[in-house]
């Protein structure tokens, strides 16, 4: 509310939407923190866009920030990392479509789900691009990552966590489950300029250019200016990212030989997680230049991610900015 009132033009619409999340993700959180217990654990047998088993919770996770936005009248079109197309939203008849746009990977860190391992959410929310009136389409979701109006995440840890901006800094909220809200626990977050940590999945080295290899040694070993950090890989990319955020840490997902772009998903997954990270003083790159300038060409885009503490982005980026650029984008 207090981010509302300094925007003397906003009508609200945003922040209803960020309730709606907020609801989302106290369901989810509930499922998550019961997963054990309703045989709701092991893969739903699905397989997703992505070629990969869904597990049960993916498609609860999805089809639950599917409901709670559907239906509000204020988001055009949103897109899945589940869904192979953009979700077009139906225009109620008594209202004009909505002015949003939401992105999200409803469930970030699938394989931690049956080992009780932390996982999260992501969410990027853009302004539509298309005349308003009719459902939103593909070129309201292509919209490069500087245009977001808001992004953030919710990482079900220890506690459940909201972490989001719209532009004027980083604030963090932490569930209460006993009352069901999110309270401020973390206003203003900044990240510091120098990391403890360095996160990345070292069983991809032999696939790593020479530049990639001399990167990593260097966070490992240190290497003149860069000290030598501490290695942390939990696997689920929110979780990573927001123990970087609040201690200073690097996290890398670079392209290899088996993932000439990358793994990671640039709409929902590097390009929220870009916004929030520089709100916060940080970086993000692809290895060459901000995350936030890269034209999305489509839905299921991947790009190599380096983003955390800015000394320790700048640095890697310096080196890596070094070696050729990988072959055109795969569509998929
Ligand atoms: P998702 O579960 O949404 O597909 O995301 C998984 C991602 C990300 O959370 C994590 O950083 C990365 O996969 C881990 O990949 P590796 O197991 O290849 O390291
Ligand atoms: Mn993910
Ligand atoms: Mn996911």
């Amino acid at each position: 509310m207090e981010q509302e009132r300094l925007h003397p033009e906003a009508t609200g619409e945003l922040s209803n939407l960020l309730y709606d999340i907020c609801l989302a993700a106290k369901i989810i959180s509930r499922q998550v923190r019961r997963a054990g217990l309703t045989d709701i654990l092991g893969a739903a047998g699905t397989v997703n866009v992505q070629g990969e088993v869904q597990q049960n919770l993916d498609v609860f996770a999805n089809e639950t920030v599917r409901n709670a936005v559907q239906h509000t009248g204020r988001v055009c079109v949103m897109a899945s990392e589940e869904d192979e197309d953009p979700i077009p939203v139906p225009v109620p008849d008594d209202r004009r479509a909505g002015k949003y746009v939401l992105l999200f990977d409803p469930l970030d860190g699938s394989t931690n789900i049956d080992v009780n391992v932390s996982i999260g959410t992501i969410f990027s929310i853009h302004k539509r691009v298309t005349v308003g009136g009719q459902p939103g389409m593909l070129e309201d979701c292509l919209q490069v990552g500087r245009r977001q109006v808001a992004a953030g995440y919710i990482l079900y840890g220890s506690s459940t966590m909201l972490v989001y901006t719209t532009g004027r800094g980083v604030h963090g909220f932490t569930l209460d489950p006993t009352i069901g809200e999110f309270l401020l626990s973390h206003p203003q977050i900044t990240t510091p300029e120098v990391g403890k940590y360095y996160s990345v999945n070292e069983s991809n080295w032999n696939r790593w250019t020479p530049p990639v290899q001399r990167v990593v040694m260097a966070f490992k070993n240190g290497d003149g200016k860069v000290q030598s950090k501490n290695a942390r890989y939990i696997g689920s990319l929110v979780a990573d990212f927001h123990r970087n955020l609040i201690s200073g840490g690097i996290f890398l997902y670079p392209a290899d030989t088996r993932s000439p772009q990358g793994k990671l998903r640039l709409l929902y997954e590097a390009a929220p997680l870009a916004f929030v990270v520089e709100q916060a003083g940080g970086a993000a790159t692809d290895g060459r230049r901000p995350i936030l300038d890269t034209v999305p060409e489509s839905l299921h885009q991947r790009a190599p991610l380096v983003i955390g503490s800015k000394a320790d982005v700048d640095f890697a980026t310096s080196i890596l900015r070094a070696e050729p650029a990988p072959a055109v984008p795969a569509s998929r």
